[in-house]
């Protein structure tokens, strides 16, 4: 399929913003910093790979990622010398390369780790921690002891939380895990075995689906549009899906006009799963109409810390969120699509090739879909782990071959997205409920949920819950329901002492606001938000400073520290919240932390900085007389 070449003067113009990056990118205006094919011995396996990669974009520096990821793999890291075969083979210069793996976690830049190792990431983010992670870490550290061999490091949040707290050996999802499990874990991992096979994700059902009829949390009674038979064997493969009515909605979507399916997005009410909650059809219809260079981008940089429910939707209906993606495309007149999947989920990604290799020979995708005049090119582009990348603006940079900085809005994306063109991005779960709306109608599917959130929605449940999964709701449900109803409540003996309602950068609620519906609309009034959807209960038996600090500290270390209050009020949050820990905070530091949230609220470039500063700031609120005692309680200690 011919992709329409893009005018090389308004490609990257935006990457000025970046200091160096002028200088250090376009190597249009410097082709002598490009290394010499004739001078560079490049692996032919290697270079194979890198070109592969590089045919699937319109622009050869968007396949950087996959590039370095190939050249980390043969070389064991993202050594000098593999950084100058990719730009060799790419025909781009090492300082842009260097300037790109430096800012992503899975490319290893600093430090030379053997060619064979094994990696094990330990998550430390706030679900694994509640359940006792940070322990999990230091056994894990101790046990691997100097071995060159084994990689440990802790990790951000890695989407699998119902697993809490959970690790992932060379890739491999695990959890969860006792520091008793530790011993046999480090004799599976060196003797290649694959470790603690009873642990492994690939194996676990889902949570809504694993419900017994009649039980509490039973799905029997409540509509499940997309995780109605989600484990059933076989529904990642074509075949199965096809079995189950998969793309038959897309064959209705192809019988009707794009204007019609686009009405049929309108009239369902859809809102954004992603966060933002933006109806999806508007979307749709902001895009510029006629015959130009339009993309879609599927958002799957599932990376809020406590959100899951996008991994296990692509692990086992991939089919259903490439159906969604199709539709999508042929409403708004796209043709080449993206599905930007955070580097974590490699297994997803996996499955998620497969299934659009299927799909292609299949004619669901490519040329002429189903004989129709639409057509598709449709890329899976892996990550390398930032989480900022799950801002739809630090995607595109991302997606383009660049560091993930956010850009400045306006312009947005509907307008001025990948490539500079008109680009349509939605999340994972938003797309995979298009093909319900289609099979049953937009008006019918708004008769679901409330007024203003319609639908069903997957909600994500972690931390402090004994049935910790995802659940899918009919919106507008009494929050206690889906907490104790469907994921048990808290361990016996314990309350709830606060949870966050869509993940960790949403406003925290307490005990007192249980029944607060869940949708859209009762979430912002009770001053907080839907978010990603994934709710994180916290005990009465944790404190409440050892919550903040964990959520502050991963956002600073997530800021891409582009805009002075997201850089530096971060990290001024992080050092009063350890003073308040080591006993050198006094009562005025509260006050000084609460004004450092209100200043970085709304005054960044991206959400990022809101992102701490909205769930810290309602820890305050919400819990000031606790965090006052606990100033007093460590400075008294100190003095003693
Ligand atoms: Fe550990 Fe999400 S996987 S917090």
């Amino acid at each position: 399929m011919d992709i329409p070449s893009i005018p090389p003067v308004t490609r990257f113009a935006h990457g000025s913003r970046v200091p160096g990056w002028d200088t250090a990118v376009d190597l249009e205006k410097d082709p002598a910093a490009i290394p010499d094919g004739a001078t560079t011995p490049v692996p032919a396996e290697l270079r194979a790979e890198i070109e592969v990669h590089m045919a699937k974009y319109p622009d050869v520096r968007s396949a950087a990622l996959p590039a370095l990821a190939a050249a980390q793999r043969v070389h064991g890291w993202c050594s000098p010398e593999a950084i100058v075969q990719t730009a060799c083979v790419m025909g781009v210069t090492p300082a842009s390369l260097e300037a790109v793996a430096t800012f992503y976690d899975m490319l290893e830049t600093d430090k030379p780790t053997p060619v064979e190792h094994h990696s094990i990431y330990v998550c430390t983010n706030i679900s694994c921690s509640l359940l006792g992670a940070d322990a999990l870490y230091a056994a894990i550290a101790q046990a691997a002891g100097e071995d060159p061999a084994i990689n440990v490091r802790s990790f951000e949040c890695l989407g699998a939380c119902e697993l809490a707290p959970m690790i992932s050996v060379d890739g491999d999802y695990l959890g969860p895990l006792q520091t008793s499990d530790v011993t046999e874990l480090l004799d599976d991992v060196r003797a290649g075995r694959p470790p603690l096979p009873s642990k492994q994700l690939a194996t676990k059902p889902c949570a809504d689906a694993a419900a017994a009829p009649g039980q509490p949390g039973s799905a029997k009674g409540r509509v499940t549009l997309l995780l109605d038979g989600i484990d059933e064997p076989g529904l990642a493969t074509l075949d199965v899906y096809r079995r189950r009515g998969g793309y038959d909605a897309l064959q209705k979507a192809l019988a009707m006009t794009p204007e019609d399916v686009l009405d049929e997005l309108n009239s369902s009410g859809l809102r954004g799963r992603g966060g933002a909650g933006f109806q999806m059809g508007k979307k749709v219809s902001f895009l510029p109409k006629g015959a130009m260079a339009k993309y879609l981008v599927c958002n799957a940089d599932e990376s809020e810390p406590g959100t899951f429910k996008d991994r296990e939707l692509m692990q086992k209906s991939p089919h259903m969120l490439i159906e969604g993606i199709v539709i999508a495309c042929h409403a708004a007149g796209i043709d080449t699509a993206f599905i930007y999947i955070r580097g974590e989920y490699s297994l997803q990604a996996d499955v998620l090739e497969a299934a659009v290799s299927e799909a292609l020979a299949a004619g669901l995708v490519g040329e002429s879909i189903l004989g129709s005049s639409h057509s598709l090119k449709l890329v899976v582009h892996r990550g390398a782990g930032a989480y900022i990348c799950g801002e739809e603006t630090g995607l595109l940079d991302s997606l383009e071959g660049k560091r993930g900085n956010p850009r400045l809005k306006p312009p947005f994306p509907a307008l001025q997205g990948l490539y500079q063109s008109p680009t349509l991005i939605n999340n994972v779960e938003t797309l995979a409920t298009v093909p319900a709306i289609m099979r049953m109608g937009g008006a019918e599917y708004a008769k679901l949920g409330s007024e203003g959130s319609t639908g069903t929605k997957v909600v994500s449940v972690s931390g402090h819950v004994q049935r910790p999964g995802n659940y899918e709701i009919e919106l507008g449900i009494p929050s206690r329901e889906i907490i104790y109803g469907l994921a048990g409540g808290p361990p016996e003996g314990r309350e709830v002492k606060c949870w966050f309602p869509g993940g960790s950068s949403a406003p925290v609620l307490t005990a007192a606001e249980l029944d607060v519906p869940y949708d859209f609309e009762a979430m912002a009034k009770a001053g907080s938000m839907l978010g990603s959807g994934a709710i994180i209960v916290v005990d009465d038996s944790t404190p409440i400073l050892d919550v903040a600090l964990k959520v502050a500290k991963f956002y600073a270390h997530e800021s891409c520290g582009k805009c002075t209050p997201c850089r530096e009020g971060t990290n001024w949050t992080v050092k009063m919240l350890q003073r308040m820990e080591s006993g050198d905070a006094t009562p005025m530091d509260l006050e000084i932390m609460a004004g450092v949230q209100e200043n970085i609220i709304g005054n960044c470039l991206c959400v990022l900085g809101d992102a701490m500063a909205m769930p810290i700031g309602s820890i305050i609120e919400r819990f000031r007389d606790e965090l006052q005692e606990q100033i007093e309680r460590s400075r008294l200690a100190e003095v003693a």
